[in-house]
């Protein structure tokens, strides 16, 4: 594993593995790196012929009032997990590698940034999305990883890659949790233990909400307020909005299509975010569907069993 501070020294690395037509696989970090970020490293890993990952604290992402100057930090323990996760090339820039002095160009997203985190965290997305241009210009993966942890990040990217035409795979990685639901996140090392414990309630809410759509729930107002029950332990609940999964709008009535639930709540000083998939299982086929179905697996077996045609 090698490790990079500068682009130039990245990209006379990298320059090396193109000619062989290797698969780059990139996960994008902020550092403090635990059981989720090495879940998209295995990924990347299992997919990819090399897995580059990138360790910087990005500071437009942050608003002024926000926690940049203390987000927590810890750079040999981020080698250690990368190496035995099988990341070949780390790439760790100081901040003004990526913002010299004179930077003045920023990627604007559109609406699907401006609910949710957007919302409450004006400019968070322009930051991220500008960062993630800039690392992916640097880095030039074939695919890159996120959390679902993050979803309305994962939207913003998405909409980011088909946009501006950016010629990346993206691959959204399901959330990886501690054993009581709660979801990792380098920021959970704020938390004292008595606030760990009241922030249980977000997952549970969460959970209690999905079990409840799996039961055949369908209101979208019925479905927030049994997750909303269960979150009375927080400071202040920001939000938490039942969204269309790809477009992130609002569902008014009832959840016909593939579904997010999101929250994010402070519990202390500590802002948290949370979400989990409803997704309708697909509608039942009507005796004439299942009548066609059987029909054209029919016809294609007989034509497998007659070798192949022209047409
Ligand atoms: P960071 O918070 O370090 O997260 C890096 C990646 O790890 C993101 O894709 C995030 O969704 C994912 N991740 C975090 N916690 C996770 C969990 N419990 N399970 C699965 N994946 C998880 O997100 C960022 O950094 C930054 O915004 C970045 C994309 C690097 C741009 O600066």
């Amino acid at each position: 594993m090698q490790t990079f501070r500068t682009i130039k020294s990245l990209d006379q690395c990298l320059k090396g593995y193109r000619p062989a037509g290797l698969r780059v696989g990139f996960v994008p970090t902020m550092g403090f790196l635990h059981e989720g970020h090495r879940a998209l490293i295995a990924e990347s890993v299992a997919r990819c012929d090399i897995t580059v990952v990138s360790i910087f604290v990005n500071p437009t992402q942050f608003g002024p009032h926000e926690d940049l100057e203390r987000y927590p930090r810890a750079l040999e323990r981020d080698h250690e997990l990368c190496r035995t996760a099988g990341v070949s090339l780390i790439f760790v820039p100081n901040a003004s590698e990526i913002y010299p002095p004179g930077f003045q160009t920023s990627v604007e997203p559109g609406p699907v940034a401006e609910p949710l985190c957007g919302a409450f965290r004006p400019g968070h997305f322009r930051g991220v999305i500008t960062v993630v241009t800039k690392l992916f210009n640097i880095v030039q993966p074939d695919v890159a990883f996120f959390g679902q942890k993050d979803f309305q990040q994962c939207a913003v990217i998405r909409q980011l890659v088909r946009d501006l035409n950016l010629g990346v795979e993206i691959v959204t990685v399901p959330t990886v949790r501690e054993p009581d639901g709660f979801a990792l996140s380098s920021r959970n090392s704020y938390l004292s233990a008595a606030d760990r414990e009241r922030a249980r309630c977000l997952s549970r809410g969460l959970f209690a909400a999905q079990a409840a759509f799996q039961a055949g729930e369908r209101d979208s107002r019925t479905l927030v307020e049994t997750a909303r029950a269960q979150m009375m332990e927080v400071d202040c609940l920001q939000y938490l909005e039942l969204r269309d999964a790809g477009t992130l709008e609002a569902i008014p009535g009832l959840v016909e299509q593939p579904a997010a639930l999101c929250v994010a709540a402070y519990v202390g000083a500590t802002r948290l975010i949370d979400n989990v998939l409803l997704t309708p299982p697909p509608a039942a086929l009507s005796d004439h569907e299942l009548e066609l179905v059987s029909h054209a697996i029919n016809r294609q077996a007989t034509a497998g069993a007659e070798g192949p045609r022209s047409s």
